[in-house]
């Protein structure tokens, strides 16, 4: 067998995703693709903001000398300053083009940041439930992951957080908005865990979700908070850019180890394959860095669906951002409750594919009709004995 053991074993750790992949093809063959309400995928349902695509148009006409090529590899200057200016005002630091490495999204700019801190064995810390994907992206890098459970409420619970803290530890990732719970980490919260990360312990506070909040709330600033952080920020769901590999990895300017990070994280994402972020992407986001999706629709199938839920009988808190549900499912055997959904057309994610029991997580960006009409099959499968 020429794949290596260890993708052996991830695949088989991942397979739940491909088993739901194929029971969704399964349900759309016999059913009809109208019939069945896919509630598992994270990509944007949204286009774009106009604003977005002009700007594109813009780029490619101007067509300027060399804009093609390759460049630093950390992206073009003039891009990182333009972010590096946003994260100075947002912040209060005093961000420098030299602390913005541009990066093939989110996930890229945390296998950077990982790759560039681990040595095989050191520790990570997630907070579960957590994205599935920071498992493999810490293995990547020969690194171990340590999940640390969350309170009732998925906050983090910041003194089991501390009890998990080796001499091993080089990072603990955070996803607020998050990923599958929708919950925001409020700023008292990281206040606690600035108290507790020391070095060589950073912080990566990963935030594609960020502008996707719901009841005009504002997530606090991580970079202001945290001494000791890092940011994994990325345009895929702000400006529903998934497949375009967009971001950019942010790093304290308070971090004393701050020009070694910088050097380190430059060659990594060199030597990861990267090379650099997506060229013509960058001079996109440099002229729209703000443009956002508009996210009244996702907050109006997020009441449509709590209430809903919640009428039914559903324990389904209303998430505060991001574009996911996560309910509890009426009984503790999150798979067999997901198997009752299926048989009504709906397909959900376990809550125990992000470590999770006893819960599922719905995503909003299902469309709001197939919404609509996938409520009656919630009903059925709750009252099913
Ligand atoms: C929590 C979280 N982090 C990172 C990513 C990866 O984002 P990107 O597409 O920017 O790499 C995702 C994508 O779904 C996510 O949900």
């Amino acid at each position: 067998m020429s794949v290596a053991r260890t993708i052996q074993d991830q695949l088989e750790r991942a397979s739940w995703i491909r088993r739901m992949f194929e029971e969704g093809i399964r349900l759309r063959r016999e059913r009809g693709a109208e019939n069945v309400f896919d509630f598992t995928l994270g990509n944007p349902e949204v286009e774009p903001p106009e604003a977005v695509i002009a700007a594109l148009r813009r780029v490619v006409d101007e067509n300027r000398p060399h804009s093609h090529g390759y460049m630093p590899n950390a992206g073009f200057p003039a891009v990182r300053q333009v972010v590096a200016r946003r994260l100075a005002a947002r912040t209060g630091l005093g961000f420098t083009a030299d602390d913005v490495l541009m990066t093939v999204g989110a996930a890229g700019a945390i296998n950077t940041l990982l790759k560039a801190i681990l040595d095989p064995g050191d520790e990570v810390i997630v907070l579960n439930p957590y994205f599935p994907e920071y498992r493999f992206y810490i293995e990547n890098h020969a690194g171990r992951v340590v999940p640390v459970e969350t309170d009732d409420g998925f906050q983090p619970d910041v003194a089991r957080i501390a009890a998990a803290i080796t001499p091993r530890t080089r990072a603990i990732i955070l996803n607020s908005p998050n990923n599958p719970t929708g919950v925001v980490y409020p700023e008292a919260v990281l206040r606690e865990l600035n108290e507790i990360v020391r070095d060589p312990v950073i912080v990566i506070a990963d935030e594609p979700y960020r502008p996707l909040v719901f009841d005009a709330i504002e997530p606090p600033e991580t970079l202001r908070l945290i001494e000791r952080s890092a940011v994994a920020w990325s345009w895929s769901k702000a400006m529903a850019l998934a497949g375009e590999r967009i971001g950019y990895l942010a790093l304290s300017p308070r971090l004393h180890e701050l020009a070694a990070l910088r050097g380190a994280c430059t060659f990594t994402n060199r030597i990861l394959g990267y090379i650099n972020a997506p060229a013509i992407w960058q001079w996109v986001v440099a002229e729209v860095p703000d443009a956002t999706v508009d996210v009244a629709p996702y907050q109006a199938k997020r009441d449509l669906l709590c209430d809903a839920l919640a009428a039914m009988g559903y324990h389904a808190p209303r998430p505060q951002g991001s574009f996911y549900c996560f309910p509890h499912t009426p009984i503790d055997d999150d798979v067999a409750f997901i198997r009752r959904l299926q048989q009504e057309g709906i397909l959900a994610v376990p809550g125990s594919g992000f470590g999770r029991g006893g819960y599922m997580r719905l995503s909003l960006t299902i469309a709001r009709q197939d919404l609509e009409r996938s409520l009656p099959g919630f009903e059925r499968a709750l009252r099913q004995p």
